[in-house]
């Protein structure tokens, strides 16, 4: 363990499992909670939000830090996914010093052993990012489980930009029979709508200007898809990324929210999203909004 002094406060750092799970012996009783916002860092506002509800609503709350690699296709993704811990900490004791963060080692997660577990989420994990990022809720669903399995938390608080992740995760708790309340929350945005993401932070001060353009996009297709069929919809979306130069449309999905399938006609009694992933450069921004 390693603990900062400041004003004389102490937050708890644990960069190993044996640790943390010792200390989380110690204040853990029969009748407190323990909520836990897992994140890789790079901390943004959207993340604050995250932790400020778990304190909010858990006697303890623990944060991990930790890029995980089984969850990343792209190996120059993975290298360039920014790494801020000082600054991470900073962040974090502007809230609280009470928060107790696991940055953990790929070795103390995985053990000399860097690989994904299988896992069936009923089909929540073929569309979308699933699709399009082979292999990467297998990691995701590893290491939320493993994560889940050192803090055991009361509630876990994750962000609904990363809706599938979302499902998954929830799938993953209901299919493991785990002891954890899954919170969803909404998603934080930039001053210009862009949704706050790590990954922003890559962007140049013009291209987060512009990036407004894909929320702007999605409040459109929120106004357009309560008149229009969903493949008029795709057809809106498509063409106006058609003579952008910077920002190339990965996918653009209406999807019923239970089962992300894709849809081609509505019923009035389901509940629709649509989700999008945009390259600028090699940066991939991902957002999302309900429909209904
Ligand atoms: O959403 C993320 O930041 C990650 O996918 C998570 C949940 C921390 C797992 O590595």
């Amino acid at each position: 363990m390693f603990a900062l002094n400041f004003n004389n406060t102490t937050m708890h750092i644990f960069y190993g499992k044996v640790a943390l799970i010792a200390y989380l012996k110690t204040i853990k009783t029969e009748n407190s909670s323990v909520g836990f916002v897992p994140t890789m860092g790079a901390l943004h506002q959207g993340h604050l939000a995250l932790m400020q509800r778990s304190l909010n609503e858990n006697d303890d709350t623990v944060v991990s830090i930790f890029v995980n690699p089984t969850q990343f296709n792209n190996q120059e993704d993975l290298a360039k996914y920014p790494r801020t811990l000082e600054e991470d900490v900073r962040k974090m004791r502007t809230l609280s010093d009470k928060i107790i963060l696991y940055a953990p080692t790929v070795e103390d997660i995985y053990e000399g052993h860097t690989v994904s577990q299988s896992f069936d989420f009923d089909g929540l994990e073929n569309q979308m990012e699933g699709k399009f990022r082979p292999g990467h809720f297998n990691g995701v669903g590893t290491i939320v489980k493993r994560l889940f399995e050192i803090i055991t938390p009361t509630n876990a608080y994750f962000g609904e930009k990363d809706f599938q992740q979302l499902q998954i995760v929830k799938k993953m708790v209901e299919k493991n029979h785990l002891p954890v309340n899954v919170v969803g929350c909404p998603i934080f945005r930039e001053p210009n709508q862009l949704a706050m993401s790590s990954r922003n932070e890559r962007l140049t001060p013009e291209e987060r200007q512009e990036a407004a353009m894909i929320y702007k996009i999605l409040t459109e297709v929120k106004e357009i898809f309560q008149t229009k069929s969903p493949e008029e919809t795709i057809e809106f979306v498509e063409n106006s990324f058609k003579n952008n130069t910077k920002f190339e449309l990965e996918y653009f999905v209406i999807a019923d929210e239970s089962t992300l399938l894709p849809i081609d006609h509505k019923n009035k009694d389901k509940n629709y999203r649509a989700f999008i992933a945009v390259f600028v450069n090699s940066i991939r921004l991902i957002d999302t909004i309900s429909l209904n």
